[in-house]
């Protein structure tokens, strides 16, 4: 076994768009990640900056970062099995890999279930069995529904609409009682709208952002669903990722559930706008009919994360989008 002080983090779903930006930063803060992804939207692309620092100990003076396919859903032992055997125990896991996409999960709940609750459980499990120190989870602001009081408070009643929301929000009860039974510290993040560069438009599921920002960088049409003021709480993923390798490395925030967002809440309409004039503002925008359903107001109460995490989102809206539409 080759001995190291850089903490080794594992990072499931690392190589999709937030998990590839929590990659960059846990690189960049010293740590020696493994990602275990099954590439079933994640991209190799994602990763390419690391490629030259090889599988740990084969190039370089102390690579960086080892990539593991692995359906998390089926179990994490065996592949990380030969990683430790040859480095040292996992410290830290964060767990990004999921089922994405919530329409999918209406369709399919058994699938989400397997792969959304059923994956957290295999990495919990992993995390009792091995001594890891902290797990950290990608919650979604999906666990609260139809909320009528914002901002959107950690404690008001939970009840999701989907799948995908009720999955997440059994997820953050798992995590909470294998702390409370097994001693694993646990952490779970409720991402409000992500956005940045990496997010991929061409998924029919994608974040209105990247679609929008992908059709203006083109001079193509905005369509907006409904009147557009329905808004959301917009937070760019370089500030998710501090909130996440903060929660993963520090030792605080324990069996706590953190809303991470910007605290800001933004119409639809002001964004395609402010899409259109950064873009230069050759785009127009035309409105559809209102899709069914479809949640009117979504923000955050941010003070959790500012008191537990220290963590404040600080990227304008104006200079996430520059940064999203230049891409990285
Ligand atoms: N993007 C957002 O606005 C947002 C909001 C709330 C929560 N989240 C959560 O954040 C996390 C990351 O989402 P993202 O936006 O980066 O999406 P993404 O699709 O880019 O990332 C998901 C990653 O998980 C991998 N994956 C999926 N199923 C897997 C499995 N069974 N085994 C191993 N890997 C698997 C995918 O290949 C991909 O790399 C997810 O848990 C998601 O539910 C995202």
């Amino acid at each position: 076994m080759t001995s190291s002080s850089r903490p080794l983090v594992a990072v499931t779903g690392g190589a999709g768009f937030i998990g590839s930006h929590t990659v960059d930063l846990l690189i960049a803060r010293g740590c020696r990640v493994v990602v275990l992804d099954d590439f079933s939207t994640g991209k190799r692309a994602n990763l390419a900056r690391w490629a030259d620092s090889g599988r740990f100990g084969l190039a370089g003076a102390e690579p960086s970062l080892d990539v593991l396919t692995v359906d998390v859903s089926h179990g994490v032992f065996a592949a990380l099995a030969p990683v430790t055997a040859a480095y040292g125990a996992i410290e830290r896991i964060v767990h990004l890999a999921a089922q994405v996409s919530v329409v999918h999960s209406i369709a399919n709940p058994l699938t989400d279930l397997r792969v959304n609750y059923g994956g957290t459980l295999q990495v919990l499990e992993y995390a009792r069995a091995t001594g890891v120190k902290k797990v950290v989870f990608a919650s979604s602001a999906a666990v609260y529904g139809d909320v009528t009081a914002f901002p959107v408070d950690e404690d008001v009643a939970c009840h999701p609409l989907s799948p995908y929301g009720a999955h997440k929000l059994a997820s953050e009860h798992a995590l909470h009682y294998y702390s409370a039974v097994h001693g694993v510290q646990t952490t779970a993040l409720r991402f409000f709208n992500v956005y940045g560069p990496r997010q991929d438009p061409s998924s029919p599921y994608s974040g209105v952002i990247s679609i929008f920002a992908d059709r203006a960088a083109g001079g193509r049409e905005l369509t907006i669903f409904g009147d557009g003021e329905q808004s959301r709480d917009f937070v760019y993923v370089g500030d998710v990722v501090r909130a996440v390798v903060g929660a993963a490395l520090g030792d605080g925030a324990d069996r706590a559930s953190i809303n991470v967002g910007t605290g800001t809440e933004i119409t639809v309409k002001e964004l395609a706008q402010t899409i259109v004039d950064v873009t230069g503002g050759t785009s127009t925008i035309r409105h559809a009919e209102a899709r069914p359903g479809e949640i009117l107001r979504s923000v955050a109460r941010v003070e959790r994360a500012e008191r537990l995490l220290g963590f404040r989102a600080e990227t304008r809206l104006r200079d996430g989008l520059a940064a999203t539409l230049q891409g990285a």
